[in-house]
């Protein structure tokens, strides 16, 4: 499984130019799916299942975009200037390289600071393409890049530019491969425009309709040096969600994945979350509204260019997810 996570996360695709990650998905999923379709959004929707008796329409999210840039101007030297797409912090900028989706490589250089101590701003900063001029720039205006790093094996821990979300899109694509059985029509949906304010999530949940929503999203952890005050740690297991910045999940979803992990003696972990939101808000408030939760990865320096998750605890999301799906599911 380390060698389809590898070439998930060193698939570029920033919001809203999903087109590469989407073909490597789709070429997964094909062969698993009983039907796969790609909504006007650019979503990805794999259908596996039909509902049968105590079964449910289940829909389950992983957003195939990442966090990038655009470039916005391009001086007469051929410096580029960028703003951010998604929710990059400048201080992981300087010293960086993008990669454009024409392949165009640069590096991200600051302008002399008056406080060589304090963080430029996207302003202050800019890509050097290794070009002279205006004319020899081989990016022009709205072309978008994602961070550049190789994808590192560490053993137990794996770390990438694009652990956010591509191991929830990892997740999804192995349970839809271990799942043998299931009441369900399950619609694993992998959507786009996430890191841009869940816009894919929010057209898929009304076009589906479901009974009930997940989404498989990447949570913060308070297991680093002075890290953020946050129970979650890597390795103690897959996260159940109760709360984050944009949601409550539905207490009767919470209850139903702590039942099936205790049930299954999978480890996990309760989360609460301070800032920040994934997919299942849009399902949650889609229509009338849908008992939503969330199964979250734990991982260290989201949003930075080197996002580190547990092996174990993407294993135990598997198994806790094929857990859940293979059998009826009573909300009361
Ligand atoms: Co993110
Ligand atoms: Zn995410």
């Amino acid at each position: 499984m380390k060698s389809l996570i590898q070439t998930l996360v060193e698939t570029p695709s920033p919001s809203g130019y999903e087109k590469q990650i989407r073909e490597v998905v789709r070429t997964e999923v094909l062969p698993l799916a009983d039907e796969v379709r790609v909504d006007n959004l650019g979503n990805l929707i794999a259908r596996k299942g039909q509902r049968g008796t105590g079964g449910h329409k289940i829909m389950l999210a992983a957003h195939i975009d990442e966090i990038g840039i655009i470039a916005t101007h391009i001086d007469e030297n051929g410096f580029v200037r960028f703003l951010p797409i998604g929710g990059v912090r400048p201080r992981t900028c300087p010293g960086g390289r993008v990669r454009f989706l024409n392949g165009t490589l640069g590096v991200i250089g600051t302008e002399r600071l008056k406080d060589a101590g304090k963080t430029p701003s996207f302003e202050q900063m800019f890509i050097d393409l290794g070009v002279e001029s205006r004319n020899d720039c081989p990016v022009k205006v709205g072309d978008m890049a994602v961070f550049e790093r190789p994808f590192v094996d560490l053993g137990q821990r794996l770390v990438s530019k694009a652990m956010d979300d591509r191991i929830g899109v990892a997740v999804l694509i192995e349970t839809m491969r271990q799942i043998s059985h299931s009441p369900h029509e399950i619609n694993f949906v992998f959507s786009v425009q996430e890191e841009v304010g869940i816009r894919g999530a929010t057209a898929a949940a009304y076009g589906l309709d479901p009974d009930i929503g997940m989404a498989v999203d990447v949570t913060l952890v308070g297991d680093t040096p002075n890290g953020v005050k946050m129970e979650v740690g890597l390795g103690k297991g897959p996260a159940i969600k109760v709360r984050d910045g944009g949601m409550l999940s539905d207490p009767r979803i919470v209850d139903w994945m702590v039942q099936a992990a205790e049930g299954a003696d999978i480890p996990y972990q309760l989360e609460v979350l301070e800032h920040g939101s994934t997919d299942a808000r849009a399902i949650q408030l889609t229509r009338a509204g849908v008992p939503a939760g969330c199964l979250s990865i734990p991982c260290r320096y989201v949003h930075a260019p080197s996002e580190m998750v547990d092996y174990d605890d993407v294993q135990n999301a598997i198994t806790l997810l094929v857990e859940l799906l293979s059998g009826p599911v009573d909300l009361g």
